[in-house]
């Protein structure tokens, strides 16, 4: 009894913590977003980093989670070990293999996958480009589309298509998401077996936006009025965008939007109650030039 009651005061009065788990994580955004949500709608939290060693994650998790953390949110490389660790996972998790946030809730942990619903979130809100009945194109097959697939296909688009590098692991994306998605086909393949498709949103959810090579698209694949969107953020124009505008699309994103929108979301969780995501998204867009 007594045991209860202490840690009854001990949650109540304890400012409450969360951090960002990764490796690197010195770089990470992440903090920033979460303290300006915390100051804007009055919480009492406190937001940090947490470097874990590439072999010690759920040592790391579980120290944070038994010294007072309340949540994490989790970056790379420990996205799938994140899902792994879970005892209760959300269905955006499971289908995605992979979580990028946590909840502690005694020895319960409960994971969530926000990537998708933010990549969502920005396209229809923040840059009010309709995904119902839109043809929408998904290049590449890896954790980033995944987590993308649920949350694009519940907009009700009238084409959602997965393009990779390797077609293989785009048809088994194929494979694996065909009962979860009703209606609607999931249209998998190699790059060149998108020539003489055209799609009114083009999403590149591979890794070329932090190097230098473009990916190998066909000519007339963004309609006239496309929405070029970049998931790397704060790297300008990266080839995947350039591309886009030598192809006349003039609507360009990066994922900035998607970064603070999943952060949102990771929040609401938490907290219960919604940031407004606008300013923190105006402070950190780097100009796409
Ligand atoms: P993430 O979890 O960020 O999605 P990932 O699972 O490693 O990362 O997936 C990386 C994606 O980028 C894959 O779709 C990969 O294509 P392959 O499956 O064919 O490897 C894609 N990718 C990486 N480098 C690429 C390149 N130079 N050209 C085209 N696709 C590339």
């Amino acid at each position: 009894m007594l045991a209860k009651t202490h840690v009854f005061a001990d949650t109540h009065t304890m400012t409450d913590r969360y951090a960002v788990v990764g490796h690197p994580i010195a770089h990470s955004k992440s903090p920033q977003i979460h303290s300006t949500f915390a100051q804007s709608t009055g919480q009492d939290l406190s937001y940090t980093t947490v470097l874990a060693p590439l072999d010690g994650f759920a040592d790391a998790v579980r120290a944070f989670r038994d010294s007072g953390g309340r949540g994490l949110n989790v970056t790379l490389p420990f996205k799938l070990q994140a899902f792994e660790l879970a005892t209760d996972a959300a269905e955006s998790a499971r289908m995605a293999g992979a979580a990028n946030a946590l909840k502690f809730d005694g020895e319960r942990i409960w994971a969530e996958n926000f990537d998708g619903v933010g990549l969502v979130n920005d396209i229809v809100r923040n840059l009010g480009v309709t995904l119902a009945g839109k043809r929408v194109l998904l290049c590449g097959a890896g954790g980033a589309t995944r987590g993308a697939i649920l949350p694009l296909a519940a907009q009700g688009p009238a084409c959602l298509a997965v393009a990779n590098r390797s077609a293989d692991k785009a048809h088994q994306l194929g494979h694996e998401f065909a009962s979860h998605l009703g209606a609607l086909r999931l249209q998998t393949g190699g790059y060149a077996e998108l020539a003489g498709e055209r799609f009114d949103v083009v999403i590149n959810a591979t890794s070329t936006g932090l190097g230098p090579d473009a990916l190998p698209l066909p000519d007339g694949v963004f309609a006239p009025d496309a929405l070029a969107y970049e998931m790397v953020y704060g790297k300008g124009l990266t080839p995947f965008l350039r591309q886009a505008q030598a192809a006349g699309v003039t609507r360009l994103a990066d994922g900035v939007g998607m970064l603070v929108e999943q952060a949102a979301e990771a929040f609401v969780w938490w907290r219960g109650v919604r940031p407004d995501t606008a300013p923190v998204i105006r402070a950190l867009t780097v100009p796409l030039v």
